[in-house]
């Protein structure tokens, strides 16, 4: 029997108008200013797409779309500025950055109570160890997804390909928090197909376009799919074939449609989250 198709876009409509609804009563509305260097056409996507969501959200919502040539100190600067401002809850700056400037020093000058992507090395630490606070947007939209649809990952066997401080390393952890056993693979993982053959609960977030093929996916498991690569013909697609996949899984999302909204979905709620840390009511 084909797989259910989990349904990022309609889930993600759902968790924004949660968001909504909670923001409306407000008096102080959450803010998030979005930082874009460069003309990156992606990132420009995915930006675009976070401000409509804010605007559907009620969040305040600021976009500094900086030329390419920014130096790190202009950058530090804006950056200084926004954590200072009581109106911005959230500061985002959209990856990757130019290669002329310091990523990790960036990441680092953001305040952490304003770290809505939970990049910043605190965040990632508070995750590692299990305490309440942001949980990275991607892989909390896998978790939210796989609650919705009542799979819970206990005692599951979750196999996560991709080790990416964006993704693969975080969804470890959220997995293991809900007592998941986990393996991480990766390029060098010397039998993937034996690897994947194993999970219960696959996640491919290498980036590579028809990496997981049907022969490494085990009749009944749940196969997340979060990348988001362009094929031959220019066409948006994940790292799973879908078509042999959609055969062995019981459940799968789809590329787009599926982790993407989720991803954006969680950046509204932990903007919020921020809004309400603030003290905003
Ligand atoms: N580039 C690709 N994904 C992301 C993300 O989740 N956050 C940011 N800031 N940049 C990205």
């Amino acid at each position: 029997m084909p797989a259910v198709v989990m349904d990022g876009k309609a889930l993600a409509a759902k968790v924004k108008e949660q968001v909504r609804s909670q923001v409306e009563p407000m008096s102080q509305k959450p803010g998030l200013a979005v930082i874009l260097v460069g003309d990156n056409p992606a990132s420009r996507v995915y930006v675009n797409g976070k401000k409509k969501d804010c605007g559907e959200c009620g969040i305040y919502s600021e976009e500094y779309a900086l030329p390419e040539e920014t130096t790190q100190e202009e950058l530090l600067e804006l950056i200084g500025a926004l954590n200072d401002r009581a109106d911005v809850d959230g500061i985002l700056v959209q990856l990757p950055l130019p290669k002329h400037l310091n990523e990790k020093e960036v990441l680092l000058a953001i305040r952490p109570d304003k770290d809505v992507d939970c990049f910043h090395p605190f965040n990632v630490g508070q995750l590692m160890i299990g305490e309440e606070g942001f949980q990275p947007c991607t892989p909390a939209g896998v978790m939210r997804m796989l609650e919705e649809y009542g799979i819970d990952p206990a005692g599951k066997h979750c196999v996560i390909v991709g080790r990416s401080n964006i993704v693969g390393k975080p969804q470890a952890m959220l997995m293991v928090k809900k007592n998941a056993t986990v393996t991480i693979c990766h390029t060098k993982t010397r039998d993937l197909k034996a690897e994947c053959l194993r999970a219960d609960i696959l996640v491919a977030a290498a980036g590579r376009v028809g990496l997981i093929t049907g022969d490494m996916i085990r009749e009944g498991a749940v196969v997340v799919d979060v990348a988001m690569n362009r094929n031959d013909q220019g066409k948006l697609c994940g790292d799973v074939v879908y078509s042999q996949a959609v055969e062995k899984a019981s459940y799968i999302t789809p590329v787009p449609g599926g982790v993407g909204p989720m991803t954006r979905a969680m950046l509204m709620e932990n903007t919020l989250y921020a809004a309400r840390c603030h003290g905003k009511v």
